[in-house]
């Protein structure tokens, strides 16, 4: 084998006939998952139509617990929304992440900067919960968006958590990037991998009496 003494044309190559040519060549990309800002391991080749590398940085917060996780793999080009999402289901449970996608072999390696986390309330509220084994939730429940989250968001479908996938259902705050995402997608988060099917996106309301629910005493 010959072709690592010169990668960068073999690739530029490989690269250029697969777009013109459209020949089913696939790409590779660096393949990690771990704590902390940022994770290095193998290259290897993704699957078929999987034709995009991807990183994920989140921060994130379950009943209180904060952690700070890193993906990288493949992902196809079309369900990636690269940038800053944030979603939030409470004051406890919330994630923040930054998202940037690539179309060349191992252009994943290297790091992404890790999000920012405002969680400042910026006076909008959703409906909220998180179900995991169900594909439907109430929101019986408010949250309190912050920070640039202006969208009130329901999403459902499957979620992957290594070799264990179940049905989830959630509901809460986020921002307009997260709005992107469509019913089928593949997205990864730093920690899971989400199938959607499902995928619900409305303006959030400034908090107020809520019209629907009267309160049971007067003020
Ligand atoms: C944090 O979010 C609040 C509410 O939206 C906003 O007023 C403030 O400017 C944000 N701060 C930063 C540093 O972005």
């Amino acid at each position: 084998m010959k072709s690592s003494t010169r990668p960068g044309t073999f690739l530029l190559a490989c690269t250029l006939l697969c777009t013109l040519v459209g020949l089913g060549c696939s790409l590779s990309c660096e393949m990690c998952k771990g704590s902390g800002p940022t994770c290095s391991g193998r290259v290897k080749t993704c699957d078929e139509g999987k034709d995009a590398c991807v990183i994920v940085v989140g921060e994130s917060s379950t009943k209180g617990h904060h952690s700070v996780n890193t993906y990288k793999g493949c992902m196809k080009f079309s369900d990636c929304y690269p940038g800053f999402v944030s979603t939030t289901m409470g004051p406890k449970d919330y994630m923040v992440s930054n998202t940037h996608c690539c179309q060349g072999d191992g252009c994943n390696r290297g790091s992404v900067p890790p999000p920012q986390n405002n969680r400042t309330e910026n006076g909008l509220q959703c409906a909220s919960c998180i179900q995991p084994f169900q594909e439907t939730c109430p929101g019986t429940e408010m949250a309190s968006c912050v920070g640039q989250e202006s969208r009130c968001v329901y999403f459902a479908g499957s979620v992957q958590a290594g070799i264990i996938r179940t049905k989830f259902a959630t509901r809460g705050c986020a921002t307009e990037s997260a709005c992107a995402s469509r019913p089928g997608a593949q997205v990864p988060s730093a920690s899971y991998l989400y199938y959607l099917r499902r995928a619900d996106c409305l303006p959030a309301r400034p908090h107020g009496p809520p019209a629907s629910q009267p309160r049971g005493r007067a003020e």
